[in-house]
């Protein structure tokens, strides 16, 4: 293995955003959707082994107070590496003194306990899709 944690948007290969999404079971859409999202995100990190994208995670923020994570994902094949957790503290030293919020996918949970997150008693989300993030645990009806 021959891992390089990328934070900008060099040659990034984006038509395996989605695909790489895809494999871990997370929600995806059009790849220019995805450019756009992390484009306009304020910290990114793109994982490589050589030419092989095989980890992504994104943090939005204002920089100074609120930050929230999103779409972390590891290739299965690279999966069990600590590669997860490296993600998520270098998104998150990117705004050292926030706040930060995610919602993490069901069974999930423990991942972000391990780096100390605690669940959320008043977490509310308005999705664009509700009655599909019912059925996939997210949220009660
Ligand atoms: C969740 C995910 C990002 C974790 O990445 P990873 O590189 O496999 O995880 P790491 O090796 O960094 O794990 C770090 C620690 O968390 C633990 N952990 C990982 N996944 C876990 C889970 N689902 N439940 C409990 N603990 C978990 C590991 O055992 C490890 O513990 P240790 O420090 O005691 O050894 C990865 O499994 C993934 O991409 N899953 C599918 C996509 C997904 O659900 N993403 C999260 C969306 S919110």
């Amino acid at each position: 293995m021959n891992l390089r944690y990328q934070t900008n948007l060099l040659d990034i290969p984006w038509e395996r955003i989605p695909q790489l999404l895809k494999a871990v079971g997370m929600s995806f859409t059009d790849v220019e959707k995805h450019k756009i999202s992390f484009e306009t995100s304020y910290s990114t990190i793109f994982v490589f082994d050589d030419d092989k994208l095989i980890g992504i995670g994104r943090l939005l923020s204002d920089g100074v107070r609120q930050s929230a994570i999103y779409d972390i994902a590891v290739d299965p094949n690279y999966q069990g590496r600590k590669i997860g957790q490296e993600i998520v503290k270098r998104l998150m030293s990117t705004t050292p003194d926030c706040n930060f919020i995610l919602y993490a996918s069901p069974g999930k949970e423990g991942f972000y306990k391990k780096m100390n997150f605690k669940k959320m008693k008043t977490g509310m989300a308005l999705f664009t899709n509700p009655e599909r993030m019912v059925d996939n645990g997210f949220i009660e009806e």
